[in-house]
């Protein structure tokens, strides 16, 4: 086989080796005799350079005026259009979820590249009245500095896009480290950046394992604002390094999100809307629909339906256009999520369907394991309180409107969760009442769109969301400014 190709860090608009002069391998999931490409072993030295040209180009991308950065990411929004199929394909082949969905990632990318484009001629600031005569109060958004950017396999671009465009329309430079197993993904998206125009050092990558180059990143004086996405365990050390420099720092972590079926409600949408949710990239999403809470009334009539799906969907090469769910991302996941299925059993969740690795014939070479359903799960089981990454669901029968929601909110997660129910009523108090960061009705917990905040409760989260206007809270600072043109002292709260 051909030497696939050795890819390399950008630090101010250079492609340059690491110091290290170490590379890691990356090997297509579906089929790990193909290597997809090499990429920069990177060190804190290298993430030193990346952070000196981020400083370097803020001193004049902040000056640069909003709407010329917005129109840069108008183009970047065009590019990425062009070349969506390619960077989709690339990106089924380093991670393995489906053409379909990978096209769904790079449209999520464009459709935030067109709206922080937007932000460029908005970025509303207030003006306000003052308290006093002839005085004039308006509030502008003013970028921070350099942007440290640590992003996840499971959408390689959708989610550095969620990071970086509202970072830089804001007038901030980024260190971009992303994961690993998507790194591919990541280079794609530098040379648009490169094409569309984006000044040299206003973004750079470097890649590399989160021990060395993302806690580099995390760990930097000079950066400002961390952004990241991943585990809640790494989460915590991430909120706790930042904090000893008060960075500001917004993290999006973990889910065990729930869709309540109650007895009203449409069962072949609840069964369409479960399948897709549980099982869409092989079930490795924070908005995985990993619990399903049904009313008893309909438990068996929802499960028996579920099943039967789900041993129907075709599971392979996400390339091939038949196939309905790819492999997991790596021998790593494929390990960890196996594990879990043999917790479920030993807990005495009933398997229902699947439970274990597909091996032999065209699964040979890849990472891929049955879509999995539990049944009869308890709420307190480890199956049902912990996020699994994979494609497990656990079927959970409730007997009340009021027991789903309450065991829907009995988990450490609150990203996003859904109801199918008819009855209108039901429906708002479940709005109300599920602590989560995202609501569906009639629609599975996956499926967000970037014109919304995204982000969650409890440990999901720190407060913060992503994307919409939400994500530029994020990556600026508020100034308040006061104008006096009475020409004469005026004291606020005393005259
Ligand atoms: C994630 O799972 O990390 O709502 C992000 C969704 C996608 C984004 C998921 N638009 O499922």
């Amino acid at each position: 086989m051909a030497k696939a190709k050795a890819y390399k860090n950008l630090i101010a608009g250079e492609w340059v080796q690491s110091s290290s002069g170490n590379t890691f391998d990356n090997h297509n999931p579906a089929d790990r005799r193909e290597l997809v490409g090499s990429f920069q072993e990177s060190t804190s030295e290298d993430v030193e350079r990346a952070v000196a040209a981020a400083c370097e180009a803020y001193s004049h991308w902040r000056l640069t005026p909003a709407p010329k950065r917005g129109e840069i990411l108008f183009r970047l929004g065009e590019i990425l259009t062009h070349r969506k199929e390619e960077i989709a394909c690339d990106m089924t082949r380093e991670m393995g979820k489906i053409l379909l969905e990978t096209r769904g990632d790079v449209q999520e990318a464009i459709d935030m590249a067109y709206w922080m484009a937007g932000e460029g001629r908005r970025m509303y600031g207030h003006t306000t009245p003052s308290e006093l005569r002839d005085k004039f109060n308006m509030s502008v958004r003013m970028p921070v500095g350099v942007c440290g950017i640590i992003s996840p396999w499971n959408f390689p671009i959708a989610i550095p896009s969620w990071k970086m465009l509202p970072a830089l329309v804001c007038g901030n430079t980024c260190v971009f480290k992303p994961a690993s197993d998507a790194a591919l993904t990541a280079v794609h998206l530098m040379e648009a950046f490169e094409e569309a125009g984006l000044p040299k050092g206003v973004a750079n990558l470097v890649t590399g394992s989160g021990s060395q180059a993302g806690s580099a990143v995390v760990e930097h004086k000079d950066v400002r604002v961390v952004s990241f996405t991943g585990s809640t365990s790494t989460g915590r050390i991430v909120a706790q390094t930042c904090a000893r420099d008060f960075k500001k720092c917004n993290l999006e972590m973990g889910g065990k999100n729930a869709i309540l079926v109650m007895e009203d409600a449409n069962l072949e949408l609840a069964v369409d809307g479960a399948l897709w949710g549980g099982f869409g990239t092989s079930g490795q999403r924070c908005t995985a629909s990993s619990r399903v809470i049904v009313h008893k009334n309909v438990y068996q009539k929802f499960v028996s339906s579920l099943v039967e799906r789900t041993r129907k969907l075709r599971v392979g090469n996400g390339l091939d256009p038949e196939i309905e769910m790819g492999p997991v991302v790596s021998e790593k996941q494929k390990e960890s999520i196996l594990q879990w299925l043999a917790i479920g059993q030993k807990e005495g969740a009933r398997l229902l369907c699947g439970g274990k690795a597909l091996e032999g014939g065209s699964y040979q070479h890849g990472h891929f394991i049955e879509p999995t359903i539990f049944g009869d799960v308890d709420p307190h089981m480890q199956i049902a309180q912990e996020e699994i990454f994979g494609p497990v669901v656990s079927v959970i029968p409730c007997s009340t409107f009021q027991e789903a929601i309450e065991i829907g909110n009995s988990v450490r997660y609150g990203l996003s969760a859904a109801i199918y129910t008819q009855d209108i009523n039901q429906a708002f108090v479940a709005i109300r009442e599920l602590n989560t960061g995202i609501v569906y009705v009639n629609a599975p917990t996956t499926g967000a769109e970037i014109h919304l905040p995204f982000g969650g409760t409890k440990e999901t989260g720190n407060g913060h969301r992503e994307a919409a206007e939400a994500a530029l809270d994020v990556f600026s600072e508020w100034k308040a400014v006061y104008l006096d043109f009475s020409g004469h002292l005026q004291r606020a709260q005393i005259d």
